[in-house]
């Protein structure tokens, strides 16, 4: 499991919620500019009114030997306009390697007000054989 959390800092945040007038919950939103604890970046652009977004990754880790470069993202959130706490899902494809990475997860507002994704991964490596398919996913 992977814990992003929003880089916009909380003071921001509360001015933005002071001069909503009507706004009661907080809302998790998913547009912006999101870090995780190992250090990885990732920037969700304005979504439509479907709920498609569509963003760029930069990993701080990774499972090949290659130049870690910034990978594109497209996905999709659920109701984008009557949740507080989205689920969404997106793919990584993978500028430097011939693998993908599907997320899954759910925009939280925590206790102090700060904006966390809860998701989970997994990623697909390229493998030449059908034979090493068994270790292809992780
Ligand atoms: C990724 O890193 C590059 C180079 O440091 C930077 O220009 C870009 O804004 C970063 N993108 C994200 C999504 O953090
Ligand atoms: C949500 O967005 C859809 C499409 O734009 C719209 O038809 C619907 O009325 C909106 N619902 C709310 C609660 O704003
Ligand atoms: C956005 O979602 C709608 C409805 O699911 C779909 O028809 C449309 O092709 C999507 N647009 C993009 C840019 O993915
Ligand atoms: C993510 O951003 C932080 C803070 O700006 C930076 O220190 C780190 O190197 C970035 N990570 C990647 C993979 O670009
Ligand atoms: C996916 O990544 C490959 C390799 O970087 C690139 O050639 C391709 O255009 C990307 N696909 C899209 C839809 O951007």
């Amino acid at each position: 499991a992977t814990e992003m959390v929003q880089v916009t800092p909380f003071l921001l945040i509360l001015g933005m919620v002071l001069v909503a007038p009507g706004y009661s919950a907080k809302k998790c939103v998913l547009t912006g500019s999101w870090t995780n604890d190992l250090g990885s970046n990732m920037t969700i652009k304005a979504m439509d009114e479907n709920g498609n977004f569509s963003g760029s990754y930069n990993t701080s880790v990774s499972a090949t030997e290659n130049k870690i470069l910034e990978s594109p993202l497209w996905g999709s959130q659920h109701w984008p306009n009557m949740t507080t706490q989205p689920t969404f899902g997106f793919t990584v494809n993978w500028s430097f390697s011939d693998s993908v990475t599907v997320f899954t997860g759910q925009c939280f507002v925590d206790n102090e007000g700060k904006e966390i994704l809860k998701t989970m991964w997994l990623l697909r490596l390229h493998v030449a054989d059908i034979k090493d398919d068994w270790k292809a996913t992780m």
